[in-house]
């Protein structure tokens, strides 16, 4: 049995298809984009897990079917993972109807969105994330993106994809740590929009942690419907898309500064919405004890809560050219009440003194 959330972006709207054993199910892969050829791009992690039966369940579909595997790992999310997907596709005589299926994680999903975005001036592609991150949040809503030595996510384009397919059981083999990183973006969508959905991830962050599929399916779904309905409203982030980048200031600073990879993107994103929520205590918005509230969810999600101490002029250097930063300055996503979020610039002096706070 699946679920569905659409996503509503007139002639660019698309169905996210959420449930167990949609990797081996027909429907799922009916009426897409028709081609002589689709390529799976994945990674050499997830290949050998899921590359096959994808590659089966479009055998009715599509006369021929590729797989490129790409090395894993955020480090790799650049020029030359790009290269090896259009390098390959024109060897393979690759034609503009050809359909990218983004198998894996989010850094698959933006790369492959990112390479569908350029290859003869734009192919389609569906996105099969693999990962709770990519269910909940990097497959939906049409960013892609390579990372630049000088900041994440800089090289990109909004893209959407055809449709997204989200198999509740390929998390069964997903490493405890990464499904930690992916609750990060689904509590993320508690204080900026649902206050119930806070209450509700609060009672079944155990349920969660112990992959139970009720609750993945609750989350994944919810999520979904908050991130469509913000998207649906700012596809091209002119304002209100920013509330989904709460504690990515911050957490992009701790990405980058440690160097790629070192933290995963969960996991610098949980730490930095703590960083993101005492900004707001300290603006004056929001009450200590919901700095506190959270603090303890990120914490039984398994997240860091502390950030690493890199100093605050390094933390001020990368958080300047974040993409919300505007003629240098910094703007923060903050929580001006739970389920409503802002984006504002803050004094450099109140920024410090969070990364005072918050780091060790
Ligand atoms: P990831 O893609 O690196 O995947 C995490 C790890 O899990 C990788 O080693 C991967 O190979 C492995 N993996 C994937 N699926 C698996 C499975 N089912 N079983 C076992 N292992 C599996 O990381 P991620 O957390 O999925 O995504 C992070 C990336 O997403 C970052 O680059 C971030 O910038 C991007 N992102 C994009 C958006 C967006 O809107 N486009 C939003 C949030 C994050
Ligand atoms: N993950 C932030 C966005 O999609 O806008």
């Amino acid at each position: 049995m699946s679920e569905t959330v659409s996503i509503d972006l007139g002639e660019r709207s698309y169905d996210i298809l959420i449930g167990q054993g949609l990797l081996d199910a027909q429907a799922p892969w009916r009426d897409l984009p028709r081609a002589a050829c689709a390529v799976i791009v994945t990674n050499d992690t997830v290949a050998p897990l899921y590359a096959q039966r994808l590659q089966q369940a479009l055998a009715p579909h599509y006369a021929r079917r590729l797989v490129i595997e790409l090395p894993d790992g955020e480090a790799h999310k650049d020029w030359n993972s790009l290269n090896l997907i259009f390098d390959r596709l024109l060897a393979e005589g690759c034609d503009r109807k050809t359909v990218l299926f983004a198998l894996g994680g989010g850094v698959v999903g933006d790369m492959t969105g990112f390479a569908a975005a350029c290859y003869m001036r734009g192919v389609p592609f569906v996105q099969v994330p693999t990962t709770l991150l990519a269910q909940v949040d990097s497959s939906v809503g049409g960013k892609t993106a390579i990372n630049h030595p000088r900041g994440k996510n800089m090289i990109g384009a909004f893209y959407q994809p055809q449709r997204v397919v989200c198999d509740l059981d390929t998390l069964d083999s997903l490493p405890p740590r990464e499904l930690s990183a992916g609750l990060a973006e689904v509590i993320k969508y508690g204080p900026i929009a649902d206050p119930a959905f806070l209450d509700w991830i609060e009672q079944n962050i155990g349920a969660l942690m112990a992959r139970d599929k009720a609750a993945l399916a609750h989350a994944v779904k919810r999520s979904c419907e908050i991130k469509a309905a913000v998207v649906g409203q700012d596809e091209r982030e002119s304002g209100l898309r920013a509330i989904l980048n709460f504690g990515h200031t911050f957490g992009h600073a701790i990405e980058a500064g440690l160097g790629y990879g070192e933290w995963l993107h969960g996991e610098a994103v949980g730490c930095g919405m703590v960083m993101a929520a005492d900004l707001s205590v300290r603006l004056g918005l929001m009450p200590a004890e919901f700095l506190e509230r959270l603090r303890q969810l990120i914490a039984r999600a398994g997240l860091p809560t502390v950030g690493p101490r890199l100093g605050a002029e390094r933390y001020l250097e990368l958080m300047r050219v974040d993409k919300k930063a505007e003629g240098g300055e910094m703007r923060f996503v903050v929580i001006e009440s739970l389920g409503n979020a802002t984006m504002r610039p803050a004094p450099d002096a109140v920024v410090r003194d969070v990364l005072d706070a918050c780091t060790r």
